[in-house]
């Protein structure tokens, strides 16, 4: 037996429960992994209210991240053995002290990098990697858009970007959390709370726009981004921590022929040669001190409700990890 945070109902932090559960032995192809750190992501919220449908409970385990050490490996695992340190983004199923997966989501971690580093950066700097690289190739000169850049994506896009030669606008809900932005390449943090942002980027970039705003809040600044962008702009909504963002008709985007994507990692990462090739991007740019990964909260496992609740009242910045 092991402990693990389960759910027998979708929907608040109080639904979240510190129990035991049991662990079986890893079939073929699979690793059993024993998580040293796991990494708490906003997509964990969406999945514990059912807004996406993954967690299928009673006896549903939440979490998309962890590192740990390989215990053991099934018949045809060739890539990790007993003994490495690895990392991974598969789930719903990480809260917990012990799992088996299929070991082709596993990545060895590097030495130079922590456990508590590898847990934090997984799902949002592959998040990052493929937003400035896949999704729209981010150019040295561009002025780009990050809403709520002092979050864990934010804080990695911001820097990345400003290491590929770009001017970042940023979005933030306070003072602090623009500072934080500000020391992590955000050129402009806008206090979204106290400002029109979407005025406050055309005064920046000389009534142009910027030709791609990636967007994760979703319903609260939608028409905002949208009328940030330039003509012929991106528009990259990969999320919706405010909630979903009303429907368009397509005829909407046509006032400036903007283009509108909707993406997601597990779509960039979903063969063995894609995910390899965007973690290790993600690992060398943080061995080279290029991207830091802020880690602004530590909890222990057992208290994923009360980071649940933080992350939810925007009281996080950076990255979050559960001790195991
Ligand atoms: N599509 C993908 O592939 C993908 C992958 C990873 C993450 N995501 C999405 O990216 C977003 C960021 O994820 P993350 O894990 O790095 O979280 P995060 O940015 O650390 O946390 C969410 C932030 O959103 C801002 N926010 C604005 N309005 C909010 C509201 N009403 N309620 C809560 N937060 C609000 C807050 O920043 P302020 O206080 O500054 O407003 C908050 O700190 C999430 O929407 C997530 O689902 C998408």
């Amino acid at each position: 037996m092991v402990k693990a945070i389960v759910m027998d109902q979708t929907g608040g932090p109080e639904n979240m429960e510190w129990r035991d559960i049991e662990v079986g032995s890893p079939g073929a192809g699979e690793a059993l992994v024993r998580h040293t750190v796991v990494g708490l992501n906003y997509i964990d919220t969406y999945m514990r209210e059912g807004y996406y449908p993954q967690l299928k409970v009673p006896n549903a385990i939440l979490g998309m991240e962890a590192a740990g050490v390989v215990e053991a490996v099934g018949e045809g695992v060739s890539d990790v053995a007993a003994g490495d340190r690895v990392t991974y983004v598969n789930g719903p199923g990480t809260y917990c002290e012990k799992r088996v997966l299929e070991a082709r989501h596993l990545i060895k971690i590097p030495d130079g990098i922590s456990d508590e580093t590898a847990a934090a950066m997984m799902l949002q700097g592959m998040t990052a990697e493929y937003l400035l690289f896949r999704t729209h190739k981010v150019q040295a000169g561009d002025t780009i858009l990050v809403q709520a850049a002092a979050g864990g994506v934010g804080l990695i896009l911001c820097q990345w970007a400003k290491h590929l030669g770009a001017t970042v606008i940023g979005t933030v809900s306070t003072e602090e959390k623009a500072e934080l932005a500000r020391a992590n390449g955000c050129d402009h943090p806008i206090l979204y709370t106290k400002e029109n942002f979407a005025e406050r980027v055309m005064e920046i970039t000389s009534g142009k726009g910027v030709p791609v705003a990636y967007d994760a809040v979703g319903k609260d600044t939608f028409q905002g981004t949208f009328d940030s962008l330039s003509m012929r702009g991106h528009f990259v909504s990969y999320g919706q921590s405010s909630g979903g963002a009303d429907p368009i008709a397509p005829g909407y985007l046509g006032a400036k022929s903007a283009s509108l994507t909707r993406p997601s990692l597990f779509h960039y990462t979903s063969t063995r040669e894609e995910l390899v090739e965007v973690a290790s991007n993600l690992i060398g740019v943080v061995q080279k001190g290029i991207v830091n990964i802020e880690i602004g909260q530590r909890y222990e496992l057992k208290d994923a409700a009360q980071a649940h609740r933080d992350l939810h009242a925007r009281k996080t910045v950076g990255s979050t990890v559960f001790t195991v």
